[in-house]
């Protein structure tokens, strides 16, 4: 259920839910909890109300990323030096000030106690908290086409993903290769990680930033799967044109829709889902793997970092044609991971929807 469909009563609740959680996240010290409850571009800033009042800038804390937030609990950890204390929330007058399809807008009462180790009890600090709160989508700041580029390219991932390499499950040298239909409209990924030469591998990737032998998870149960099928495939994306992404990665599957917003953003959609009689142990594998390969998985946030990053070189050099071949050629099948052919003819098939000539590379 997205933001906009909730009625004003349960969104009412539910911002509810998020301050109290908030709130304790911060009264037990679990300060890397109460981070997480900030999305990536959030602002946070604390005003003064002499400030606030007569409109200036000037805040006691201005951070403008949930990285600044991460920053400072680190320095509260390891590097501030200060009394201890303990602290307690209080929040009132909760009320939903304005809301639309996908952000509300609510303001509340605050009141921060502070217990010293003296066992004194003092109002620390009060005042007005004003919140806007956003239901977290997959934004991309990146032409659309570039991340059905993506999606056709089975050679980035061993390039981009520490993951993938490191740990396997996706690395150019697997055995693995394309199809695609007729027209070229479609793209067919699959590999199988079954097919791993560890010392082939390591000297392939030994000089590589992505192949870190010596990396460990603390928990490996993030990479544990399950074999489904026998037919050895162990990464399937397919590549619907002109905006559709079916995926089995290990044991995730999902459903990712691109919406495009405008010639330089596009919005991701993520629609995972298990089978009606997967047991307990089943579902908890896809919903972990989620964190590797889901709209916030430690990979798939590469992918939209590179997409922004070409975006912005793509842009620099507005009116003049882009181009960077790895060998070029014409789209087609290919058995290996090495190879351009997909997005090849995603694009032979693109030229004939729109009806317009490609630009020659000079
Ligand atoms: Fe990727």
């Amino acid at each position: 259920m997205t933001l906009g469909e909730l009625s004003d009563e349960a969104l009412h609740s539910r911002v509810q839910q998020l301050l109290a959680e908030y709130v304790e996240f911060i009264d037990d010290d679990r300060l890397e909890q109460w981070a997480d409850l900030f999305v990536e571009r959030a602002v946070y800033r604390v005003v003064p109300r002499e400030n606030a009042d007569r409109g200036l800038p000037a805040a006691a804390i201005d951070c403008d990323s949930r990285g600044m937030l991460v920053d400072r609990v680190v320095s509260l950890r390891q590097a501030n030096i200060y009394g201890v204390h303990y602290h307690r929330l209080l929040l009132s007058n909760l009320r939903i000030t304005a809301r639309n399809e996908t952000e509300a807008r609510a303001q509340c009462n605050y009141a921060v106690l502070q217990t010293r180790s003296t066992g004194e009890t003092s109002i620390y600090n009060a005042g007005k908290y004003l919140d806007r709160i956003v239901a977290e989508r997959q934004y991309v700041h990146g032409n659309w086409k570039l991340y059905a580029e993506n999606t056709r390219d089975p050679y980035h991932a061993s390039l981009l993903h520490l993951f993938h390499t490191t740990f396997g499950t996706y690395r150019s040298s697997q055995k693995g290769g394309v199809t695609l239909d007729a027209e070229h409209r479609h793209s067919l990924l699959q590999v199988s990680s079954d097919s791993n030469d560890a010392q082939k591998d390591h000297e392939i990737y030994k000089d590589m930033r992505i192949f870190d032998a010596q990396f460990r998870l603390q928990n490996p149960t993030l990479l544990a799967a399950r074999r489904e099928f026998d037919d050895g495939v162990t990464l399937v994306i397919l590549s619907v044109f002109p905006n559709l992404i079916v995926q089995q990665i290990a044991n995730t599957l999902a459903v990712r829709q691109i919406v495009p917003s405008g010639p330089d953003a596009f919005e991701l959609v993520w629609t995972s889902f298990g089978y009606a009689d997967d047991d307990a142990d089943m579902q908890r594998i896809r919903l972990k793997h989620g964190n590797l390969i889901g709209p916030t998985g430690l990979t798939s946030m590469e992918d939209g970092e590179a997409v922004e990053i070409v975006q912005r070189a793509v842009a620099s050099d507005d009116g003049q044609p882009s181009f960077i071949a790895m060998g070029g050629g014409r789209g087609g099948d290919a058995e290996h991971l090495v190879t351009e052919s997909s997005i090849i003819g995603f694009w032979e098939y693109y030229r004939t929807v729109v009806d317009f000539e490609p630009a020659r590379p000079r």
